[in-house]
């Protein structure tokens, strides 16, 4: 197949997807050579709809740079909602995503990149000449932390890098009714979230769950790895991502002990996503990091569930309880449910249940609402819900 072949292709699955809507979009996706931003990857990977070209890795095996797979790469510049003439910054690099930018905003508009890497600038610095776009781009090497103010303020920010905060310069560089579409992690998940300017506070406008690398420079902020079962391809562990200190050595011991399950009577269709219930668990629960685990830990039994974004779970003492699923006698559809280990473990799993009750007969239907207010804001001025502390932002998930 020819490149503009495999685009085509790539483009209608886009859009069957739901990834693509508009038509300034479309029209771009359908436009831009990509492949030439990885002539290190065959022509046809370049443009598969769910594909991320892994550009860097540090030491520890850390992703630290890659080409955003093109699902995600529209799906972030449909939430921002992008329009000609505007100006655009891109914090986190490469090429790909600012060209698409570059296009849809045409010539009367402006879209400034920058990255903490020069390596990866560079490989911007010589794909947007490549393919026509460095007229209305400027390309930035520095800590995207204190946004580009020389060329502020934007009608769009799009964070290409996973944040745990919001840094200032962020929202004072957006023009006030401006959109800023970030990755945030929000106790260990992370969700792209369309955020609107109101003054001092950002208001969330939609959001889905994601991956991306982590962010580097000032805004550094990582998750840590409590490892519960070590043998190596069937490790099991607990994501802390500012979670009190578990009692590990208690956790590590339940674990091999026989569960407790209770189950919901609340089913998912195979294909619902569980992201606004793990959002209610974790707006509903203080302490609910998340379990990771390897396939072999279910094959062998240890686990009743993965999923590499993580799974809610209630953490007290030395007892825990994460969410499941099994089968139902209708093959479209999975009962939620509860398995807990430890000497609280019934009794936990029981109020997990609950709530996951409460969720389906209050919230199922309507989603939340995500906040951003000033580090300084007094609780009397957030909305009543979940506030997650950063050092810049208080973040308050509140449900309608
Ligand atoms: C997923 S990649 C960006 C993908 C890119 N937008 C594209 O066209 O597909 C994330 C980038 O963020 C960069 N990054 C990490 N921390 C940063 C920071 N503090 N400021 C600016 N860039 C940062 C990394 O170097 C990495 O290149």
């Amino acid at each position: 197949m020819s490149a503009q072949q495999l685009r085509d292709e790539m483009v209608r699955q886009l859009i069957e997807m739901g990834a693509l809507r508009s038509s300034h979009a479309v029209a771009a996706f359908r436009k831009l050579p990509r492949h030439l931003a990885t002539p290190e990857e065959d022509l046809a990977t370049a443009y598969l709809a769910e594909h991320a070209v892994i550009t860097k890795t540090d030491s520890d095996g850390v992703q630290l740079s890659s080409v955003s797979a093109p699902r995600i790469q529209a799906m972030q510049i449909e939430q921002a909602d992008i329009g000609p003439g505007m100006r655009v910054l891109e914090i986190g690099s490469g090429g790909v995503n600012a060209a698409y930018l570059a296009e849809i905003v045409g010539k009367d508009g402006l879209v400034v990149t920058a990255d903490i890497d020069p390596e990866v600038t560079a490989r911007a610095e010589k794909f947007l000449p490549e393919t026509g776009y460095d007229d209305r781009v400027r390309i930035v090497t520095g800590d995207g932390e204190h946004g580009v103010p020389e060329h502020a303020p934007y009608d769009r920010i799009i964070v290409t890098v996973q944040a745990a905060d919001i840094p200032p310069a962020w929202i004072d560089q957006l023009v006030d009714g401006g959109r800023l579409v970030i990755p945030l992690r929000m106790r260990g998940m992370t969700r792209t979230v369309a955020f609107v300017r109101d003054g001092e506070r950002l208001v969330s406008d939609g959001f889905e769950l994601c991956g991306f690398v982590p962010m580097q420079g000032a805004g550094e902020h990582r998750v840590r790895l409590v490892v519960l079962h070590d043998v190596e391809e069937e490790e099991v562990g607990l994501r802390l991502d500012g979670h009190p200190e578990p009692d590990t050595e208690a956790l590590r011991a339940v674990l091999r002990t026989p569960p407790v399950e209770v189950w919901s009577g609340v089913t998912l269709a195979g294909d619902e996503s569980k992201e606004h219930l793990d959002l209610w668990l974790t707006t509903v629960f203080d302490n609910l990091p998340l379990l990771i685990a390897k396939p072999a830990a279910r094959a062998c039994g240890l686990v009743a569930s993965i999923s590499p974004l993580g799974i809610p779970t209630l953490v007290e003492g030395g007892s825990f309880a994460y969410r499941t699923v099994r089968p139902t006698e209708d093959p479209d559809r999975f009962e939620l449910g509860v398995i807990g280990h430890g000497s609280s473990a019934q009794e936990m799993a029981d109020r997990m249940v609950e709530q996951i009750q409460v969720w389906d007969q209050e919230h199922r239907s309507h989603h939340a609402h995500i906040e951003v207010y000033p580090a300084d804001t007094p609780d009397g001025r957030l909305p009543a819900g979940r506030v997650i502390n950063r050092r810049h932002t208080r973040v308050a998930i509140t449900w309608p």
